[in-house]
């Protein structure tokens, strides 16, 4: 791929590739580049496990990694993102992964036709988030071996979520049944379209896979933030022990992260048997990986792949 910046762009096969070269490098596949390859990544929004994901993916790929802090770069004196990234390319970066807090920011840099570096999305705003995506699909993929038939809840904070958009679209591309869990007022007709909500203690005990998502109380507005009851929340949406134990033997919790403990998640239960949270992390590396291994197929940039 050239860029790879949204769910919407990859197809069936396209999703499974992406999978199956994530399992190779997890495996131990190796490249070999052509010349030395530069990667940058400029997180304009916070990120813990996205952004040193990446930067450990183009390490293992052995590409050079450019050092980006917002904080302290020309953001401050009001240049653009897009003058940022034409920066990143005109001293010789190859590849950039990128997460901004607006949607679909990657549109207006893909069109201009000054930018020719490889992008990866990183996340944008409550729009995509590709990577996050696929990497929960290797999950799913590594515990059933499919997705056809499989029941799968999103449950929480739908509305800002670009995990549960990304997901939701793919999970039904790949002929799994997607239900959707938590407040009612987050379950809009853009969900809707993709699966009906039920209650959480009925989601418990039919689905194969609980996937939670953490309340973004930085994309709520302030008004329902003070209302907002932490132990409320958990009692009536949240995976507590009891509704654990009535999950199916071969059913498994996940969970993007950051967590917040004690309100998607009873404390003890993310790190519990059921729980892929970590796994979903160590196989981001991999995806990661793939994605970057794409755009260097792309620019011709692999002298040997094994
Ligand atoms: N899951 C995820 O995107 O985490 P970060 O915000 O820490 O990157």
């Amino acid at each position: 791929f050239e860029n790879v910046v949204s769910m919407e762009d990859l197809s069936t096969d396209d999703v499974l590739s992406f999978i199956h070269e994530a399992q190779d490098f997890k495996a131990g596949k190796q490249i070999e580049l052509k010349r030395p390859v530069y990667a940058a990544n400029l997180f304009f929004e916070g990120s813990t496990r996205t952004h040193t994901s990446f930067e450990m993916a183009e390490r293992k790929l052995g590409l050079q990694v450019v050092n980006f802090d917002p904080a302290n770069s020309s953001l401050s004196k009001g240049e653009s993102m897009s003058d940022t990234v034409k920066t990143f390319q005109a001293i010789g970066v190859d590849l950039v992964a990128i997460r901004d807090k607006k949607n679909e920011y990657y549109k207006d840099l893909i069109a201009d036709p000054n930018i020719h570096l490889g992008i990866a999305n990183g996340g944008d705003g409550s729009g995509q988030h590709p990577s996050q995506s696929l990497l929960d699909m290797m999950t799913i993929y590594e515990e059933f071996g499919h997705f056809e038939g499989l029941k799968v809840a999103i449950v929480g904070d739908l509305t800002h979520s670009r995990v549960a958009r990304s997901n939701m679209e793919v999970l039904t591309m790949l002929g799994a049944h997607v239900y959707f869990g938590g407040p009612k007022k987050w379950y809009t007709k853009e969900f809707a379209k993709y699966g009906e909500w039920m209650p959480i203690d009925d989601l418990v005990e039919e689905m194969d896979v609980m996937m939670f998502l953490r309340v973004q109380h930085e994309r709520i507005a302030d008004d329902e933030n003070g209302s907002f009851s932490a132990e409320k929340y958990h009692e009536q949406y949240g995976l507590t022990a009891e509704r654990e134990s009535r999950m199916p033997q071969q059913s498994i919790i996940m969970h993007p992260a950051p967590v917040n403990r004690g309100v998607e998640i009873a404390d003890e239960l993310v790190e519990c048997d059921k729980s892929r949270i970590f796994q979903q992390m160590h196989n981001g590396v991999f995806v990661r990986m793939a994605i970057m291994t794409s755009m260097l197929r792309n620019r011709g940039l692999i002298k040997e792949e094994y």
